[in-house]
């Protein structure tokens, strides 16, 4: 991306790997200052978000540069024809001068150019300047979205699933065209390969995959442990899919089973998921398994068409 000298001093450039730890920084104080935890710095533990999703898609992630120095960032996942942004942070000391904008309009131009049929951000419902600030940007409020965990039973189950990390070559392509043909016939174009692909090779956890009749009928990507999206103790479902039909609500519950599985092989303590509440089919089965909601915020979509928020969706994810 080229760089481009905005109004007020502000440029909006790529993310480079030196700019990560102050990228970090900023993400960690803005989150903490915005919900005002005593101590915002070291706010989300020993979980990472900003290297490992740099590392992930370089080129979709931006900078914004104020007085030369990082003022903030955003990152865009590309999921196919579906495509998310976040974290954005901006520097507290410089909130409401224009920056968080500046750092959208990136997002709206890849959306574009990609030709994104399903694009969103998960935010803060309770906060009037967040949907204010994306609703600018054509991103209209729909349902909530649960964050919500369990405790990982000491045995985790049965486990019931391959893993991805264990197939060849050869073998890993055919189970990510396989992911790819699940996926699309739950929402045309969409495809979590860039996940599947980042946990690979960063060893952040675990592609669990479901299979039944010799095919693929479910699979999740999780994140275990410190440096990930779930840190210290924890297993995150970041996507979770099981093929549509009579049978999903059942092989959604034996998925969750080999995550759980996967969490106590680990020995990690605490299962996450987040679903949006329109997937009403798929919330039932985690509240069945007794996941419970920590937090709730909201999906926002441009469009605002539901995507793959529907009944018989049986999705995990979250898009935090
Ligand atoms: C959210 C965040 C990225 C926004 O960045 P920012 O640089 O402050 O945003 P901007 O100045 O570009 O835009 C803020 C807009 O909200 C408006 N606003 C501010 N307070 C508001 C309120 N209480 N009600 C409604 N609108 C409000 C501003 O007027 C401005 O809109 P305008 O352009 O129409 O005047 C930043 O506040 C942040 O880092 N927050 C903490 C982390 C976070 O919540 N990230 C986003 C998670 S989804």
């Amino acid at each position: 991306m080229a760089s481009a000298i905005m109004p007020a001093g502000i440029r909006v450039r790529q993310l480079l790997e030196r700019d990560l730890g102050a990228a970090d920084r900023i993400f960690r104080l803005a989150f903490g200052t915005f919900l005002g935890v005593p101590d915002p710095l070291r706010f989300f533990g020993d979980s990472d978000y900003i290297r490992t999703r740099w590392r992930a898609q370089p080129d979709t992630a931006f900078a914004a540069e104020y007085a030369g120095e990082l003022a903030g960032s955003n990152f865009i996942s590309r999921w196919g024809s579906v495509a998310f942004f976040g974290p954005l942070t901006v520097k507290p000391e410089l909130w409401d001068r224009g920056i968080g904008k500046q750092l959208l309009e990136p997002v709206i131009d890849h959306f574009r150019q990609w030709g994104v049929v399903h694009g969103g951000l998960f935010t803060f419902a309770h906060s009037p300047k967040h949907i204010h600030l994306y609703q600018k940007f054509g991103f209209w409020p729909r349902f909530l979205t649960a964050i919500m965990s369990k405790p990982v039973a000491e045995n985790g189950g049965p486990r019931q699933a391959e893993y991805y990390s264990a197939l060849g070559e050869n073998e890993r392509a055919g189970a990510m065209a396989a992911c790819r043909e699940l996926t699309d016939s739950i929402f045309e174009g969409l495809d979590v390969a860039p996940e599947i692909a980042s946990v690979a090779s960063q060893k952040l956890g675990e592609t669990v995959l479901l299979y039944g009749n010799s095919r693929l009928a479910g699979f999740a990507v999780c994140h275990c442990g410190p440096g990930t999206e779930a840190g210290s103790g924890e297993c995150y479902i970041k996507f979770g899919a099981v093929r549509p039909g009579s049978k999903a609500s059942v092989r959604l519950g034996e998925l969750l089973g080999a995550c759980e599985a996967l969490a106590a092989e680990r020995g990690l303590k605490r299962l996450e998921a987040g679903v949006n509440l329109a997937r009403t089919g798929a919330f039932q089965v985690l509240a069945g398994q007794g996941f419970r909601t920590e937090l709730q915020g909201v999906a926002m979509k441009r469009p605002n068409e539901p995507g793959y928020d529907r009944p018989g969706a049986y999705v995990i994810d979250d898009w935090r």
